[in-house]
């Protein structure tokens, strides 16, 4: 239950979401019924569209005492935080990749937009692919690495923990396992940090009587590499587990909760200098802070060197 000052602090909080899509929407209704915001506003090149969803998002409020409105992007001064979910999505058969030069015009465009109507907020970008528009937000914005966020493979590692605790029978809140790097096919498990209820797989397994597989944890891996392009195969996109995901890195910045997670920011990895992946980051009310580099072997820091360098090779091809 949130404490007084908690509540009394949220009634102080906007919140701008630009794209009133199916990921937009349904950010903003999970948002909604999450407490955290006083103040939801809905920005849409189709003023149309953001208008019905507003309305409707408000009967939905009365259950949540927030105010949805629909806005434009001078809406935006004074958010928290803003949201960016415009674009083009992925459809069945396509990479996030594929979305790139429609995806990054469109930032161009809309991003001074936002950063001129809020100088001070910080940006959580959503739109794939999902690295490469954030540090396109981040040039585009002119604003410090830590206060341009992208949702990254916090997607990935929320399917990574969901599929090993259906693995092990355990309940994914016990499974601290990270996926790092692309938010897409050169994203990458970091194995050898991946632990249940404090102990690493392999000696969980020993205690518990399991046998652990190595082929049992590539299925792990490709489900969860995969879920994504399965899911629009069969339904044409995502849209809640990315929504809730959003909510969840929101959580810390505006609660100021210095909760570790693994989001995209603009950085060096691996020697590959300017580009925007995934790593754990400490998240508060100042944004994502890159406190305490992983401790991987030398296979994931090969890895991770190459994740960074297919998404600056992207960069370098807009
Ligand atoms: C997914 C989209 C958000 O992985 O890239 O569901």
């Amino acid at each position: 239950m949130a404490t007084q000052s908690a509540k009394s602090h949220v009634k102080s909080i906007k919140i701008a979401i630009v794209g009133a899509g199916s990921v937009g929407v349904t950010t903003a209704y999970a948002l909604l019924l999450s407490g955290l915001a006083a103040e939801i506003v809905l920005i849409d090149i189709d003023k149309n569209r953001a208008q019905g969803e507003a309305m409707d998002l408000s009967h939905a409020a009365h259950y949540a005492q927030a105010r949805v409105i629909a806005g434009d992007y001078e809406d935006c001064h004074g958010a928290a935080a803003v949201i960016i979910t415009a674009g083009v999505n992925q459809k069945p058969g396509q990479t996030r990749m594929d979305l790139v030069k429609t995806n990054y015009s469109l930032f161009k465009t809309i991003v001074p937009q936002i950063a001129k109507a809020a100088p001070d907020t910080i940006l959580l970008v959503a739109t794939n692919p999902v690295d490469v528009l954030t540090h396109a937000a981040h040039q585009f914005s002119g604003f410090p690495v830590e206060r341009v966020i992208g949702s990254g493979t916090a997607m990935d590692t929320t399917r990574f923990r969901h599929e090993l605790g259906r693995h092990y029978g355990v309940n994914p809140r016990n499974v601290h396992a990270v996926i790092i790097g692309e938010h897409g096919d050169s994203q990458l498990p970091a194995w050898s940090l991946a632990t249940i209820s404090g102990m690493r797989l392999q000696d969980y397994c020993s205690q518990s009587g399991k046998e652990y597989s190595e082929a049992a944890m590539d299925e792990v891996s490709r489900r969860t590499k995969e879920a994504a392009y399965e899911i629009i195969q069969r339904k044409g996109k995502t849209n809640y587990g990315v929504a809730s995901v959003l909510v969840s890195i929101l959580e810390p910045i505006i609660t100021n909760g210095d909760a570790i997670m693994t989001i995209s920011r603009v950085g060096t990895y691996g020697g590959v200098e300017d580009v925007a992946l995934s790593m754990p980051c400490r998240l508060n009310r100042e944004g994502a802070h890159r406190d305490v580099p992983l401790l991987l072997n030398g296979k994931e820091k090969e890895a991770v060197k190459n994740s960074a360098l297919s998404i600056k090779e992207a960069i370098m091809s807009i």
